[in-house]
């Protein structure tokens, strides 16, 4: 018989409040057509995607952070010191030790949040999700934060034309709190190592110190666009149903479909395999954000709360996946 006293937590979980940072300088697609042998229609036609947002200087991982973090925890109503956890998912910080997150923790006033950074590409707001969802139906926090944050401007080879036009910068950032009902359904999730060679860092840290002297191999994030693009279009849309299952829930029944912004043309495909009907809002962010990875869901989650395209309590299925290759998807109550 064991002597540990069971925890207590909330019966349940469900995002309280959201919030996004855009940075301020939107960039075309004639600026990328500056550094590639590409056009304006070419990259709208196979990527959706007609401008970005790229961070200046003081826009850092941390900054852009607490802009969005602030913005959730007001949407949430409740006090930074009620917190009790803070979940960064990023891939772009360029300082790796200490986690980015005990410094967004501190900054934003809670007292003394367990805080830590997780590394799941653009499936990353959803593992974040999920840790969240575990920490409050647990007890060990009663609030807590999932902030996805990106600056892969930094990690952008301008001169590949295979990337150049795909990527932005951007945070975006939930409360996640107790709730009488389910709010946020079993996530299915997953990883396929095997293909994790498909999107990769080009070059090692180890490998660019020890030849610093070549600037061009600076290391950017490079992928084999075709294979993501069919894993992505055959598999998540599996992956998807499998989320909408397990939460007992029909195309029918879903009014929001929040999939990570990577490509206009991934979007569409899923819509049509998962057959959702044409009463369902689909978030299309990736036009005006590009693919901005850990931080796509919660920018398209926040755009469509705040232009009234989605609205409190409508019911939406969230997927993301990418860098692992790792996936995570979720249907989830909108705050
Ligand atoms: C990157 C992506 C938009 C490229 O589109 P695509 O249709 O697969 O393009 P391909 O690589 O097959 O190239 C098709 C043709 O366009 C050309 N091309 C490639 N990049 C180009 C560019 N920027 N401008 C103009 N032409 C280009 C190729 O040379 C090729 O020409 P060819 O047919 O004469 O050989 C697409 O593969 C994609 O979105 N992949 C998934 C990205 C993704 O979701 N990543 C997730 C990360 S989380």
């Amino acid at each position: 018989m064991s002597k540990i006293k069971p925890s207590k937590g909330a019966p349940h979980a469900r995002i309280l409040g959201v919030g996004g940072y855009r940075p301020v300088r939107v960039v075309p697609n004639e600026v990328i057509l500056e550094t590639i042998d590409s056009s304006d229609e070419w990259i709208r036609s196979r990527s959706g995607i007609v401008t970005r947002h790229w961070a200046n200087d003081e826009e850092t991982v941390a900054a852009m952070a607490l802009e969005a973090s602030g913005k959730a925890i007001a949407d949430a109503g409740i006090a930074p010191e009620q917190i009790g956890a803070v979940i960064v998912s990023t891939v772009s910080n360029f300082r790796q030790t200490p986690a980015v997150a005990t410094l967004i923790a501190d900054q934003l006033g809670t007292d003394k949040a367990a805080a830590f950074d997780i590394s799941a590409g653009c499936a990353g707001f959803g593992y974040g999700l999920t840790l969240a969802k575990g920490l409050v139906v647990d007890g060990t926090a009663e609030y807590a934060l999932v902030i996805g944050v990106e600056r892969l401007s930094d990690l952008t080879d301008l001169t590949d034309r295979k990337t150049a036009f795909l990527f932005g910068d951007g945070a975006g950032a939930a409360v996640v709190g107790p709730s009488k009902e389910p709010a946020i359904g079993p996530t299915v999730w997953g990883s396929e190592g095997d293909k994790s060679e498909t999107i990769k860092q080009t070059v090692w840290w180890s490998d660019y110190r020890d030849d610093a002297h070549r600037p061009e191999r600076f290391p950017a994030i490079t992928q084999e666009g075709q294979a993501v693009f069919r894993w992505a279009v055959f598999e998540m849309a599996k992956v998807a149903q499998q989320a909408l299952d397990a939460a007992g829930i029909s195309p029918s029944d879903l009014d929001v479909f929040i999939p990570h912004q990577a490509n206009m043309r991934i979007i569409d495909s899923m819509v049509k395999t998962l057959k959702l009907p044409e009463s369902v809002t689909v978030a299309r962010d990736v036009e005006t954000t590009g693919n901005t990875s850990a931080a796509s869901i919660p920018l398209a989650m926040e755009r469509l709360l705040a232009t009234g395209e989605a609205k409190s309590g409508d019911t939406a299925l969230v997927i993301g996946f990418g860098a692992g290759l790792a996936y995570a998807a979720t249907v989830v109550t909108l705050p």
